[in-house]
């Protein structure tokens, strides 16, 4: 399902273990001392480490499918709640979390629809989902504009609010965040 066997894992981490992307993401997300965040694919674990920071440890959770990765980010989040598992399984409450984002991890996904439609019922009501990808011309290693069309149609199918997308400069590319939120009434 990953993709990343236990020696990419380790190739990978060694070039990414602060991508500026997952400073971005966790500035967008502008995480409060309430909020309780899950993470979708966290690879080495950057981003869950500056969300820890910001709100402490114990608020945060990541699942990725690679056990690389996990063993990794366990270690460097101590007492965050850290699971092998994929998008399409997340092993959470529905309702768990008020934040969940993921970074370059959707289109490794075996199923994007499947993916989105279980993340939004793991939102509280009120929540917020943040996918972020980088934005490509052609199909590949992140998402092009009518990829974003098509997972802000299918957010808005899934009951989701407020669904817009915003970009920002990332090294020499741009970062694509879509952001939207679980309705207070649903
Ligand atoms: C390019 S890495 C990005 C890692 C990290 N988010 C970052 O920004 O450095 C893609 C990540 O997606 C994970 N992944 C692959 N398939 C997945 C799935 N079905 N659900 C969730 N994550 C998945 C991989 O294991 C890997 O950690």
């Amino acid at each position: 399902m990953s993709g990343f066997g236990a020696i990419t894992a380790r190739f990978y981490a060694w070039f990414n273990r602060n991508p500026p992307s997952n400073r971005i993401v966790i500035d967008v997300a502008e995480l409060g001392p309430d909020d309780r965040v899950l993470e979708v694919g966290c690879g080495p674990g950057a981003a869950l480490e500056l969300a820890a920071s910001r709100i402490g440890a114990e608020r945060v959770a990541a699942v990725d499918p690679s056990p690389t990765f996990a063993a990794m980010v366990a270690k460097r989040v101590p007492g965050a709640d850290v699971r092998v598992a994929g998008a399409e399984d997340v092993p959470f409450d529905d309702g768990a979390f008020t934040v969940i984002y993921t970074i370059m991890s959707m289109h490794h996904w075996d199923d994007r629809d499947d993916g989105l439609a279980t993340l939004t019922a793991k939102l509280a009501p009120g929540g917020r989902l943040l996918l972020a990808e980088r934005l490509l011309e052609k199909p590949g290693h992140g998402i092009t504009p009518a990829q974003i069309a098509a997972v802000e149609a299918r957010l808005g199918e899934l009951g989701q609010t407020g669904v817009h997308t915003v970009r920002r400069p990332d090294r020499r590319k741009t970062l694509a965040v879509v952001v939207s939120t679980r309705p207070l009434a649903s």
